[in-house]
């Protein structure tokens, strides 16, 4: 973990170099030109940001990605309301964002003050673990059929980005990625299909992303 963590600014260090000499219509361009403005008071600065917009944007994505294929190639009847159109994608991927969120437990976050939820008292700075993906299958937000992956849900009011002043950032984008993805996987593969049993899929060695290491698949090109 050290050595990673040491050579991760030296490949942000690179990627600033790289981008400030064709600075473009992107992200990371933007950042420079903040730095260079004085928006950002450091290079440290500089880097922690692009830093938290890459590591907060893929594992994530990739994350929901690997769970949603996995939920609809084990639920052929949903997928089948997918493709048929009976139930459109946007709402399809509202619930692989609830069933499947990829961020299951976030952690370091510290009350700042005593509050009471539901009986229980979070004492100021105590550490709290917002765990998302027990939350989005309370059946007293979801019903009782909360922990049904169901495409034909509608009302969803999952966690899967968070919620108050630190709402992700990027969940316009991530809706975004997810459609363009779960459309050209299923639209353009034909026989879309695990090669291994769903419970012997091997998941992520962790605690905060919930996700498959990875999903082996096999599938023909769509003559279409
Ligand atoms: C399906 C994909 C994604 C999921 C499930 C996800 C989930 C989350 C969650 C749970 C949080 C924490 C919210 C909180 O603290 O209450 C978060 C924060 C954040 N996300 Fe995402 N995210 C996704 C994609 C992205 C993408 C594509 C980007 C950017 C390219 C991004 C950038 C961020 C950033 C910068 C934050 C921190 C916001 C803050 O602390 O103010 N995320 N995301």
């Amino acid at each position: 973990m050290r050595q990673t963590r040491q050579r991760i600014p030296e490949f942000f260090r690179r990627l600033i170099a790289l981008k400030r000499g064709q600075l473009g219509d992107d992200l990371a361009s933007a950042l420079i030109v903040a730095r260079d403005n004085g928006e950002l008071v450091s290079d440290t600065e500089l880097i922690d940001m692009l830093f938290m917009v890459l590591s907060a944007g893929f594992v994530t994505t990739t994350g929901v990605i690997g769970n949603g294929v996995l939920a609809l190639l084990t639920h052929p009847q949903q997928l089948h309301l997918v493709r048929s159109g009976q139930v459109p994608w946007s709402q399809a991927i509202e619930e692989i964002l609830r069933w499947g969120s990829a961020v299951a437990n976030l952690p370091f976050r510290y009350a700042t003050q005593d509050v009471e939820i539901d009986g229980c008292t979070v004492r100021r700075g105590d550490a709290v673990l917002m765990a998302f993906h027990a939350a989005n299958r309370d059946e007293k937000a979801f019903g009782p059929g909360a922990d049904r992956f169901d495409v034909t849900r509608r009302h969803n009011p999952h966690l899967s980005f968070g919620n108050g002043p630190h709402f992700c950032l990027g969940a316009a984008l991530a809706r975004l990625e997810l459609r363009c993805t779960f459309t050209a996987l299923f639209g353009r593969l034909e026989d879309l299909a695990l090669t291994i049993a769903a419970e012997d899929v091997v998941y992520m060695p962790s605690y905060v992303i919930r996700c498959p290491q990875r999903l082996p698949v096999t599938f023909r090109p769509s003559i279409a």
